[in-house]
């Protein structure tokens, strides 16, 4: 028995998401929220034969709260997203508050969830649900997660063009660490599944990696200031929401890269903050997900030289990222 909600889910990514997660057979209750749109969106949704039955919710009448009310796992994908030229980061003036109200309706009504923010920028959204679940005391870094799933989605994808063998892109891996914007995403191709670096001159590794780090703005510009990637997204996102109900419904050993507290386990985010040389609060890494949420952080491990360097431009960005976020709820405008 989950329930899965789904916060903006009349939206680009939530309406594919929401879809994705209706055709999964674990999920029992499926509860889509959103300021327009969510009644259309759960009574077309609730046609399908399977399991789940939906039910959407629009901000009136405490539609917040009836939507989250039991819920076992809870997505955001809420919020503007970018149109040609911006930064994750421009979209914090509005994602910020967006953000702050549903993860406050969330340390209310559903405390214990598992929370999956898909919302931009994640490396400073991720940390706005933590401020706000801390000051209603319900804050546990194991079940918080920033989802990063497209990154490594995308580097699968551009490592089997790369091979010029697009059907091995789903069973090649690649770790992708540290946030979700820019220089701060770094694809580490040399622990790649596929032996792919050695393929590699100096300047196609930096064509590859650069291509990994800023491919969302291949998607703004095709779309031509309609948005950004919504189906890869919602794509993603229900890959890593089925390996956190999976984990939730007791299976082990499950590894995903995510957008995580290093608290979540004090010794492996003790190692992973010596592997980067800084006390960050948050990173993305591979994690274990089980029954509590984040079981294992695993580290880093061995990395060429080119990826530290990757790291070390990576660790800066992230840090003022990540106090952009924490300060905005300790202290709002
Ligand atoms: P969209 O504009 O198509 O949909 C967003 C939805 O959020 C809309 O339906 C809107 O009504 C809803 N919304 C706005 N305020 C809300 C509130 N207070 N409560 C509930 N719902 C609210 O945008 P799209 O393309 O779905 O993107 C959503 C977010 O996901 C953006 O911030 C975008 O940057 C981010 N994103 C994240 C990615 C990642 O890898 N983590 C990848 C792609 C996008």
């Amino acid at each position: 028995m989950v329930k899965a909600v789904v916060l903006g889910a009349a939206g680009g990514i939530g309406q594919p998401l929401a879809l994705l997660l209706k055709t999964n057979p674990l999920i029992t209750e499926l509860g889509l929220f959103d300021i327009v749109n969510t009644p259309g969106v759960a009574a077309d949704l609730s046609h399908i034969a399977t399991p789940a039955k939906v039910e959407g919710y629009l901000p009136p009448d405490d539609g917040l709260a009836k939507t989250l009310k039991g819920a076992d796992i809870v997505v955001i994908p809420a919020g503007v997203p970018r149109k040609p030229g911006m930064t994750r980061d421009d979209l914090f003036k509005i994602n910020a508050g967006i953000v702050r109200d549903l993860a406050t309706g969330i340390a209310t009504t559903a405390p214990k969830a598992f929370v999956l923010v898909i919302s931009n920028p994640v490396n400073s959204t991720v940390p706005i649900v933590a401020e706000v679940f801390k000051q209603h005391g319900t804050f546990d870094p194991k079940r918080l997660f920033g989802v990063t799933t497209l990154d490594v989605v995308r580097a699968s994808t551009f490592v089997s063009e790369v091979i010029n063998d697009l059907s091995k892109a789903p069973e090649i891996v690649v770790p992708v660490v540290g946030g979700h914007s820019g220089v701060t995403i770094v694809p580490i191709l040399s622990q790649s599944s596929h032996p792919v670096l050695s393929l590699l001159d100096g300047d196609k590794l930096k064509a590859l990696t650069d291509r990994i780090q800023f491919g969302g703005d291949e998607v703004v510009k095709a779309k031509d200031g309609t948005g950004s990637a919504t189906l890869s997204m919602a794509y993603a996102g229900a890959e890593f929401a089925t390996k956190v109900i999976k984990a939730l419904a007791g299976e082990k050993g499950l590894i995903a890269p995510s957008y995580v507290h290093l608290d979540a386990d004090k010794e492996g985010g003790a190692a992973l903050k010596k592997e980067i040389g800084k006390d960050l609060d948050y990173f993305s890494t591979n994690i274990e997900i089980g029954p509590n949420g984040v079981e294992r952080i695993i580290p880093l491990g061995k990395l060429t030289d080119y990826e530290k360097q990757l790291i070390a431009a990576a660790v800066p960005e992230l840090e003022t990222n990540i106090a952009k976020g924490a300060t905005f709820q300790k202290a709002p405008p």
